[in-house]
């Protein structure tokens, strides 16, 4: 089994997720979010990228809408993209989720030509790595990043995978440098990953948006043991 990671989705080749399972990090918080919504009575999470799009789908099926830009919350939006909003479970009758953010959303649908598309973080880097291992396929690490660029929090939540995929596997797998360098940083940060997501710039400007327990949230290695999958236009577990 070969894992290959990419560190900015928007540089992820559309030919090397083809015959591959997928593991999609967007730490802070998309991904951080939906794990949180599927594991809190949410059924389906539909991953949108234009906010319009998002607006007009959840009005014409009746479901719930979130979204954010910047870290703020869309104008108009009841929901935004803190997992805290979502830990409490639906309203009766909205368990049905459209959710549009920045990066993480696009990075999903980047994906979607995997032969299976998981969504991955901190808090079920377990669930993530067994899935993503379970039929021996190789494995593509797809971090979002933020703006095209390089983000901290999404590769330090594929290290915390792939530390679980080495303590799970009778033979070590191969890596690229990519993914070597991630596994390399969750051991750096492995007793405090609270740590590496305050230190991040998107960390930072979090918790300048005053957003400091979304970050302790996102830290709670295993918190769930939930791997949600994409199928075709939603993710559910
Ligand atoms: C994104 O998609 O870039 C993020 O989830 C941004 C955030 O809500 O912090």
């Amino acid at each position: 089994m070969n894992i290959t990671l990419i560190p900015v989705a928007p540089a992820a080749g559309s030919g090397l997720m083809n015959g591959a399972n997928a593991v999609v990090f967007d730490v802070l918080r998309a991904t951080s979010t939906i794990v949180t919504a599927l594991s809190s009575g949410y059924r389906r999470v539909y991953p949108v990228v234009d906010a319009d799009e998002a607006r007009r789908m959840a009005g014409e099926r009746g479901f719930s809408l979130a979204g954010e830009r910047g870290g703020r919350k869309i104008s108009g939006f009841p929901l935004g993209n803190s997992p805290l909003e979502f830990c409490a479970g639906p309203a009766a009758g909205a368990d049905s989720l459209v959710l549009t953010t920045s990066n993480g959303t696009a990075a999903i649908r980047s994906a979607a030509v995997a032969e299976k598309v998981l969504t991955g973080s901190i808090i079920n880097a377990r669930a993530a790595a067994r899935a993503a291992v379970a039929e021996g396929r190789d494995i593509i690490l797809v971090c979002a990043g933020s703006g095209g660029l390089y983000s901290l929090d999404d590769v330090l939540g594929a290290g915390f995978v792939l530390l679980e995929i080495i303590d799970a596997a009778a033979r070590p797998p191969e890596m690229d440098d990519q993914a070597l360098a991630a596994l390399c940083l969750a051991r750096y940060y492995r007793q405090d990953p609270l740590a590496g997501l305050m230190e991040s710039s998107h960390g930072r400007k979090l918790l300048g948006l005053g957003l400091e327990r979304d970050l302790r949230w996102c830290a709670r290695l295993n918190l769930y043991d939930a791997a949600p999958v994409l199928y075709g236009e939603y993710i559910a577990v």
